[in-house]
């Protein structure tokens, strides 16, 4: 697992604050993680104060009139605005979430506090370095594997039974707001594989058409990889596309108990 960079006193400490333009009367303060782990410098915390009038509704229009208006030099991660590539994801008044689809207006509290996802090493301020989330996603081996051909050309079809077993697997995004929200995954993320990964692991286990199904298990049935997940639901809570990955955890373990 790639090593945290933060220096020996890490703490956060205070940063810029970005005054509104004179004028603007519906302000809403901005408080955003700042950090270059190359720099040597503490991570620290800059405030933007942004005229919500001139703004999109969402955490994520924030941040990109921040940067186009305010301060080139905030980064973050971003592609679609709409839910469905997971770059977005980041932690927004404790919760781990994705900016593009979190109002701005759903946000009680008097600033909108503004982190990368927790317990990852830092590229650089919100964005998180996934390289091993990635590769223990790729250890799964997320595609469709067989042996028999397919039906002479035809694809190979499911029953509707059988298609309906993949709802709630297949609508995942790959944000990493479940793993990064898992105290199991935080203590033990470089052996557990974390929810998200063990959420696709079940996608290809739960799918008809897939032949290495006795394969996926055996290579799941492992104190570290499987088995420390602890039902602690914390996934489930945060997943902002409302998936389960506690129960996707459950049915594989469920699989492994019924093949004994
Ligand atoms: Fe994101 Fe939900 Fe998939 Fe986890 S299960 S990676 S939170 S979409
Ligand atoms: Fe973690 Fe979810 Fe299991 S929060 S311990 S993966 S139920
Ligand atoms: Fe794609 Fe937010 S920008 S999910």
């Amino acid at each position: 697992m790639a090593e945290f960079k933060l220096p020996a006193n890490s703490r956060v400490v205070e940063g810029k604050v970005f005054q509104a333009p004179q004028g603007a009367k519906n302000v809403r303060r901005f408080k955003v993680y700042r950090w270059e782990p190359d720099s040597g410098s503490n991570p620290r915390m800059d405030v933007y104060e942004v005229d919500l009038d001139t703004c999109g509704p969402m955490v994520l229009d924030a941040l990109i009139k921040i940067k186009n208006e305010i301060d080139s030099t905030l980064t973050f991660r971003r592609s679609c605005r709409e839910g469905i590539c997971g770059s977005c994801a980041m932690n927004i008044d404790g919760t781990n979430t994705l900016a593009c689809t979190k109002a701005i207006e759903d946000v009680k509290a008097r600033e909108v506090a503004i982190y990368p996802l927790p317990h990852m090493p830092v590229v650089k301020d919100l964005v998180p370095d996934l390289t091993h989330f990635y590769a223990q996603l790729a250890s799964v081996k997320p595609w469709m594997q067989t042996q028999t051909p397919p039906p002479p050309d035809k694809e190979r079809l499911q029953s509707r039974e059988d298609r309906a077993q993949l709802d709630g697997l297949y609508e995942c995004i790959l944000c990493a707001c479940c793993s990064t929200a898992c105290p199991s995954y935080w203590w033990n993320g470089d052996r557990y594989l974390g929810p998200a990964v063990l959420l696709q692991a079940y996608r290809w286990i739960a799918d008809s058409r897939d032949e290495a199904t006795g394969e996926r298990l055996d290579a799941l049935e492992d104190p570290f990889k499987l088995y420390r997940c602890h039902t602690i639901m914390n996934c489930a809570n945060t997943c902002p596309k409302g998936l389960n990955p506690g129960k996707a955890i459950a049915e594989i373990k469920r699989l492994l108990v019924m093949r004994r």
